[in-house]
């Protein structure tokens, strides 16, 4: 799996940011275990916890963190549950990849590009890509991958970030949305490995 962590780092330049992040690091590794998020997979939550430091620091006007942060790997790793603290927290629209396919069975090109319009200028997170089921779509990349792309478009011109999660191994998503589609969330997501066990198959409610 990929670690891509160090487009985080990149934006600690001097050591007065180090220190800084580094406090804001303590702080939110006791938010998420507050919000019931643990450290069962110690490196994913130093990953997480860092993000969430560099994305106050960019939310205060410290730094200018320039990825989004895409959790990638197994299933009930927590990688919903992590995506949902960073959406409330700081107020970051949601929403899952299958509401995407359903909005454009149902509406179209020209009904889903009226339903996602209102994130045109917004930070968003699409949870669980590679989980929607296929809909009938011209483009290659099926209606995920060129919505990916949408967002990978908005990305550069106006700097929007988007956060992703999907269980799919990287063979799995190249298949799915080609090699275009991966190659354009290489470049604007930082990437978090999520291994572990399930924790649906072995908690137990
Ligand atoms: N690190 C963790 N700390 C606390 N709870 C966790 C952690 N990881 C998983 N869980 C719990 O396990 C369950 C599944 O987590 P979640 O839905 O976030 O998994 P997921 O990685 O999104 O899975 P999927 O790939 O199936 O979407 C939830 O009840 C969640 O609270
Ligand atoms: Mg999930």
């Amino acid at each position: 799996m990929i670690h891509d962590i160090q487009k985080f780092l990149e934006v600690e330049k001097n050591d007065a940011d180090v220190i800084m992040v580094s406090k804001w690091v303590g702080h939110y590794k006791t938010f998420l275990q507050k919000y019931k998020f643990d450290d069962r997979n110690q490196k994913m939550f130093e990953q997480v916890a860092h993000y969430f430091a560099l994305r106050h620091a960019k939310r205060e006007g410290f730094t200018n963190l320039s990825a989004g942060l895409l959790l990638f790997g197994g299933v009930g790793t927590g990688k919903t549950h992590a995506m949902r603290l960073l959406s409330s927290h700081f107020g970051i629209e949601f929403v899952e990849a299958q509401e995407l396919a359903v909005q454009y069975a149902i509406g179209g090109d020209k009904g889903f590009s009226e339903w996602v319009a209102d994130w045109k200028y917004k930070e968003l997170i699409i949870d669980d890509i590679g989980a929607e089921r296929e809909v009938k779509h011209f483009g290659n990349a099926g209606i995920v991958g060129e919505f990916i792309g949408q967002r990978y478009n908005l990305w550069t011109l106006e700097g929007k970030l988007t956060h992703m999660t999907s269980n799919l191994s990287e063979e799995d998503f190249i298949d799915r949305y080609g090699e275009r589609t991966w190659s354009r969330l290489h470049e604007m997501c930082g990437f978090v490995s999520c291994v572990g066990k399930d924790a649906r198959r072995t908690e137990t409610p």
